[in-house]
This record gives C-alpha cells, sequence and structure tokens, in this order.
C-alpha cells in the first residue's frame, strides 16, 4: 500500500460519492478507486436493481422517472448514511434531488468526474440500458441534461477531468485532491 493511501485511510472518516454525467467513468473510476483504497464499492444504480429486482429501464418502463428518482434518493442516503469510508458511484442524474445534494455536502466527499459531451456521446449512443437516450436526438438530450446538471455537479469538493481516460492517473489525482480536503 503506497504513502498516499496509508494517509487517506487513516484520516477518511466518510464516504467518497462520484457524481457527473452519464459515459463519464464513474462507475469504472469507483470500483478501481475503491480497489485502490481497499474500501467497499457501492453503485447506486446496481444498488436500486438488485433491491427492485429490475433494471433501470424496466423501472422506467413501469413507473416513469420520478418512481425511479425516489428509489435513487432512499438509497444514495441509505449508502451515504452509513458514515463509514466507502466509494460510492451515483447516476447522472442523482443531484436533481436538492435532498441528495444536502447529504453529499453534509455527509460526504464529492468527486465530479468529468468529460466532455462529445466522448460521452460516442460512449453511450449504442446503449440500450440508458432511458434517457432512447430517443431520436440523444446528443441534444445529453448536451441538455449537461446544461441543467452543471452547476450541481460543479458543487463538488473535488473535479477530476476524465476525458483521456487513463486510470492510473485519474485514480493518483482523486486521492491527493482528496487527501488536500481532509
Ligand atoms: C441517469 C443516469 C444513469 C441512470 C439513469 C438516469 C441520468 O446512471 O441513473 O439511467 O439521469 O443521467 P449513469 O450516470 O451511471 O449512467
Amino acid at each position: 500500500m503506497d504513502d498516499l493511501v496509508i494517509e487517506i485511510r487513516e484520516k477518511l472518516n466518510k464516504p467518497i460519492v462520484l457524481v457527473g454525467m452519464m459515459g463519464c467513468g464513474k462507475s469504472h473510476i469507483g470500483g478501481a478507486l475503491a480497489s485502490y483504497l481497499d474500501m467497499p464499492f457501492y453503485d447506486s444504480d446496481a444498488e436500486v436493481e438488485a433491491e427492485q429486482g429490475q433494471s433501470i429501464q424496466a423501472i422506467f418502463d413501469a413507473y416513469g422517472e420520478g418512481r425511479f428518482r425516489d428509489l435513487e434518493v432512499n438509497k444514495i442516503a441509505e449508502l451515504i448514511g452509513g458514515e463509514t469510508p466507502s466509494v460510492i458511484s451515483t447516476g447522472g442524474g442523482a443531484l436533481m434531488r436538492s435532498e441528495t445534494l444536502t447529504l453529499m455536502k453534509e455527509r460526504a466527499i464529492s468527486v465530479w468526474i468529468e468529460c466532455d459531451v462529445d466522448t460521452i456521446y460516442e460512449r453511450v449512443k449504442d446503449d440500450t440500458a440508458r432511458p434517457l437516450l432512447q430517443n431520436e436526438d440523444p446528443k441534444g438530450v445529453l448536451i441538455s441534461l449537461l446544461e441543467r446538471r452543471e452547476g450541481l455537479y460543479k458543487q463538488a469538493d473535488v473535479h477530476v477531468e476524465n476525458t483521456v481516460q487513463d486510470t492510473e492517473v485519474t485514480l493518483r489525482r482523486i486521492g491527493q485532491e482528496v487527501l488536500e480536503r481532509l
């Protein structure tokens, strides 16, 4: 274990929460960060799916986006409320609920994983598992979602650019920036 990891593990007493647009690598970075820090990893989308026994697409289809947001806000509150060090990756729309934004500020260290819209589009354009993009203009949707959400993501404690994906570099940058805030 390197010195950075040892120091973070000694000082961290709350979860690290990853936020940002879909397709920016939150789940991938989150899993890698949790392994690097040797802490549990939770993905709020996967936790909602496991609890409901249904995919997010199926939840949207059957009950609508509002129901998914209720499930999401409750699940994130449960995960953040744990207070033990962990890494939590959230869905791209999680901060649209003010309760989640408040909780994130009060009880977690938050990290915005950012990348540009063209890169996101290339990564998600053929993905059928993201209900908000199942329409005629997925790129237009991405642009307008980002416009509405960027101000929320900016409120995260740490901001890391992940357009050029190099997991090792991104992990160390997150580690250093998190440590500075502990
Ligand atoms: C959403 C992002 C998805 C998922 C759901 C809604 C959004 O998560 O929660 O499809 O509103 O941006 P990812 O960001 O993990 O793709």
